[in-house]
């Protein structure tokens, strides 16, 4: 499902060779070229996942585990392979430990909803901290409410990071403590938080741990073995993927305690009126037809991003990072909220006297596309005593010269907005 031109071997750092594989950054915007910086929301898609997902529908378009016929057979085997690409891609110990969903918020949904019924008793604290994207506080609210449990929250530095200087682990980690629910990569600070160390001090108190990589999948080298993560959940469409893709990669013995989420056709054994039975991993947590086409694009997408080597991908981005940050802080007036020293390539800004909205109105004219706004971090927001910010997040096709477009729309919406 690939072309000999898309599929590059592993190689030096191409940004153009990159650029050419994605048929949206030749559009149009107000008439000027796109600038795409709002990969925190959603990445672009490379030509081989586009086309991954439109070969399913012209030609083998079926439903998945359900029918002997030759197409279905086809259909099931190109998403059994995906699920397998994301295996070895996450390092899962098994295929069946990588659940599809319809994104991260779907496999928070799950994670809450199954943990809470599994694990939660009047009393007994999650524990999340205040950088969370909503997707992983409200369904831990949900579940706290429904079984008397309370939420309670990491506090946040002036930089963007946990604060954990400031507390000892047994403050951190009450005895009532039963699930550690914290996300990998900050969407709106861009900060990578030090999971596996806290995964480490959890695990020794028994605390299931779950993380929310959404912004992390795409950027970083993720390894649910080493983090020694209970479950780890994302999305397709930030990782190049199809929109209404996810995963849940949960460890096995975990897994088969949880009870399913929902319920409905494939994820069943046995049902009479009395009593169902459930199918064995991973269908247990896959009620329904799943978004077969998407799948198979994500697992494109994933094979895609394993023709290059992360770390230059990875390394470009910080350089993008590293310029915008230098270049932007040469405006007058203007703050960056969230300079962790580890970060990937976000940036969200505030400019004394600019409203985030009014300038990314002003930047899309340009064909320059940020995110305004609160990012879904409306506690976080709070901390740090501003209403939204503007943000530019990085992907492995943006180059300099774009950093440099956005930097000169800054500075003349500042001009035009004071
Ligand atoms: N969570 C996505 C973002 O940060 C939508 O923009």
């Amino acid at each position: 499902m690939s072309t000999k031109a898309d599929t590059v071997a592993k190689k030096g750092y191409d940004v153009e060779e990159i650029r050419a594989q994605f048929p949206i950054l030749k559009e149009l915007v107000h008439g000027k070229p796109l600038v795409y910086f709002d990969n925190a929301a959603t990445s672009q898609k490379p030509r081989r996942v586009i086309k991954a997902e439109s070969a399913y529908y012209a030609t083998i378009n079926a439903n998945v585990h359900r029918g002997v016929h030759t197409l279905s057979t086809k259909a099931t085997e190109a998403q059994e392979a995906a699920r397998e690409t994301i295996r070895k891609h996450i390092n899962a110990k098994h295929a069946h430990e990588v659940i599809f969903t319809s994104g991260t918020t779907a496999s928070m949904n799950l994670a809450a909803s199954s943990l809470g019924q599994l694990l939660l008793k009047k009393g007994d604290e999650v524990l999340i901290s205040g950088m969370e994207h909503h997707a992983n506080i409200v369904p831990w609210q949900l579940a706290c409410e429904r079984h008397g449990a309370k939420l309670k929250v990491i506090p946040i530095t002036d930089s963007g990071e946990w604060d954990l200087a400031r507390f000892r682990v047994s403050d951190i980690f009450g005895e009532k403590t039963r699930i550690l629910a914290i996300s990998h990569v900050s969407n709106t600070l861009g900060t990578i938080n030090p999971v596996k160390e806290l995964i480490a001090k959890a695990k020794k108190r028994g605390i299931i741990t779950v993380v929310d990589g959404a912004q992390a999948i795409a950027h970083l080298d993720v390894d649910v073995q080493d983090l020694g993560c209970d479950l780890y959940a994302f999305s397709g469409h930030k990782a190049y993927g199809p929109t209404g893709t996810g995963v849940l990669y949960g460890r096995e013995e975990l897994l088969e305690r949880m009870p399913p989420w929902q319920g409905g056709g494939e994820m069943i054994d046995v049902v009479t009126f009395e009593k169902t039975t459930y199918a064995k991993l991973p269908f247990k947590f896959e009620a329904g037809t799943p978004h077969i086409a998407g799948i198979i694009g994500l697992g494109e997408a994933f094979r895609w991003m394993e023709d290059y080597d992360k770390a230059a991908m990875a390394a470009h981005e910080h350089m993008l990072l590293e310029h915008a940050t230098k270049e932007l802080l040469s405006i007058d007036g203007l703050r960056i909220i969230g300079t962790a020293k580890e970060k990937v390539g976000v940036i969200s800004f505030v400019i004394d006297g600019v409203h985030h909205y009014d300038l990314g109105t002003l930047l899309d004219q340009q064909g320059i596309a940020v995110r305004t706004g609160h990012h879904c971090t409306q506690p976080l927001m709070e901390r740090f005593g501003v209403s939204g910010t503007t943000r530019a997040s990085f992907a492995c096709f943006n180059t300099i010269a774009e950093v440099d477009a956005m930097v000169a729309g800054v500075k003349k919406g500042v001009k035009m907005l004071r």
